[in-house]
């Protein structure tokens, strides 16, 4: 029997992703294409490995259960798996076709679209990755300022310029390594100490969980500007989500390019670069930013009848209402529980849940572990995140509020008896890089480098 979204008797069975999982180990260096969907971050032995069908909030996985879903595709999915809308528009983009021999109207009426919604939109380039249009950003800012170095925050792609700075950079050549720095979020004067009169941009995600504190975007802004240095917001979170212009239009800051990809399409893989006319100009001849399927005519669909629809149905607000009632809730329950060591935080379309070691005298990982079997049991496909979409409606938000108030409990038993590993039925999700921030920082350059 499978399981489905109720307290279930058993852990699911889930066989057939096993089965899947050891082929796949033979064939797929690390099984995975996308990190955060691989069985690195889910708990092994426990969580289904292999999903086959969504619809609305809810995924099957290949063995036959039901989950309710929380991940969303690592967060395309803002209007929710096979929305009829924007499944329909596909469906009659396929009869015509999916990718031509030349451009395809789409791409103009988007980039109409885009200019509509997104500040800085004054000109806009496709992609397929979110790594490809953090990428050409980079690029164009270094030959936009005929300067090199890089500043950055946050996870930006699998890319040599920005990997180089993450502990996982093998293969990346000194001199890249020595080209990208990284900053402090909320943190100015990390930006000062850093910036010089080589720094082509800064890139930042707006905000990833933290509010930006005593106006640090318009103070980065500033900066940039004093230095002559482009900034870059890095919108994959972002944008669509938290306003239908993104971090620009919720915080009224304009950035010099922007890059977005993950909600506009609601699945289909496609990414925008947007900026000043000025900078993207330089893609006509001296910058080169081609690829075949950058114009590819059923993403640009989705995109289409995606924006369409976050723009009517105002789906910011929507993701936003549900997630506060999740984030409210979950707090609820802690403070009730007295689990002051966890605790849900963020802007509300999109919270995590973090695990305290220093409170709770156990791993962060494992506490983590211990709340995902327990979520997967009850039918919750959780990793630690709120990525809500247009689809999680308020009975889903119940349920998880009622899943929460049971399986919370056992978290506490646990950590009062100091020893969580022994609750775990699989092996514990590991973390992704180990080191991720307030590292590679760059020493201020003595006055007689500074040239
Ligand atoms: C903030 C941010 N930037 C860039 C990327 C890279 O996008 P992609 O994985 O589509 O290349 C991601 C992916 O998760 C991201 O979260």
């Amino acid at each position: 029997m499978s399981n489905s979204i109720k307290f279930n008797e058993n852990y699911p069975d889930i066989t057939k992703s096993n089965k899947l999982y050891q082929k796949a180990i033979e064939l797929i260096p690390c099984v995975t294409q996308t990190l955060a969907k691989g069985p690195s971050q889910f708990i092994k032995g426990v969580a289904p490995k292999y999903l086959v069908r969504g619809k609305g909030s809810h995924v099957w996985d290949v063995d036959g259960n039901e989950y309710l879903d929380y991940n969303m595709g690592i967060g395309p999915l803002s209007l929710g798996y096979a929305y009829d809308k924007v499944d329909e528009t596909i469906k009659a983009q396929l009869k015509d076709g999916i990718t031509f021999s030349l451009m395809h109207p789409l791409e103009v009426e988007v980039a109409e679209l885009i200019n509509e919604v997104v500040p800085n939109a004054e000109s806009i380039r496709y992609s397929k990755t979110g790594a490809d249009v953090t990428s050409a950003a980079i690029r164009v800012a270094r030959a936009f300022t005929g300067r090199e170095k890089i500043l950055c925050c946050g996870y930006h792609g699998w890319h040599d310029w920005y990997i180089s700075v993450t502990d996982r950079n093998k293969g990346i050549p000194e001199s890249v390594k020595d080209l990208t720095f990284t900053f402090n979020y909320n943190d100015i004067q990390s930006v000062i100490d850093s910036i010089d009169s080589d720094t082509a941009c800064v890139i930042l995600e707006p905000f990833v969980f933290e509010e930006p504190k005593d106006n640090f975007l318009q103070k980065l802004r500033d900066v940039c500007d004093q230095n002559g240095t482009l900034l870059i917001f890095d919108e994959m979170w972002t944008g669509f989500r938290i306003a239908l212009g993104g971090a620009q239009e919720y915080f009224g800051i304009n950035s010099d390019l922007a890059c977005f990809s993950k909600a506009v399409a609601n699945g289909m893989p496609i990414s925008i670069l947007t900026g000043r006319k000025d900078i993207m100009q330089l893609f006509e001849k001296e910058v080169f930013f081609f690829t075949t399927f950058g114009g590819e005519a059923l993403s640009l669909a989705a995109a289409k009848a995606t924006i369409n629809e976050i723009r009517e149905k105002n789906v910011p607000a929507y993701l936003a209402k549900q997630g506060k009632k999740l984030k409210d809730g979950y707090n609820k329950i802690v403070n009730e529980l007295e689990i002051d060591y966890t605790k849900c935080s963020g802007y509300d379309c999109r919270t995590i849940i973090t695990f305290d070691q220093a409170r709770s005298g156990q791993n962060p990982l494992e506490m983590k572990s211990l709340v995902q079997q327990e979520m997967i049991k009850r039918g919750i496909l959780w990793g630690g995140f709120h990525n809500m979409s247009f689809s999680h409606s308020d009975e889903d938000i119940e349920y998880t509020l009622k899943a929460y108030r049971d399986v919370l409990p056992i978290l506490k038993k646990a950590v009062d008896k100091q020893d969580v590993k022994s609750y775990l039925k699989g092996v514990p999700v590991e973390p992704v890089f180990r080191k991720t921030s307030n590292f590679n920082t760059k020493p201020k350059l003595k006055a007689e480098e500074v040239h």
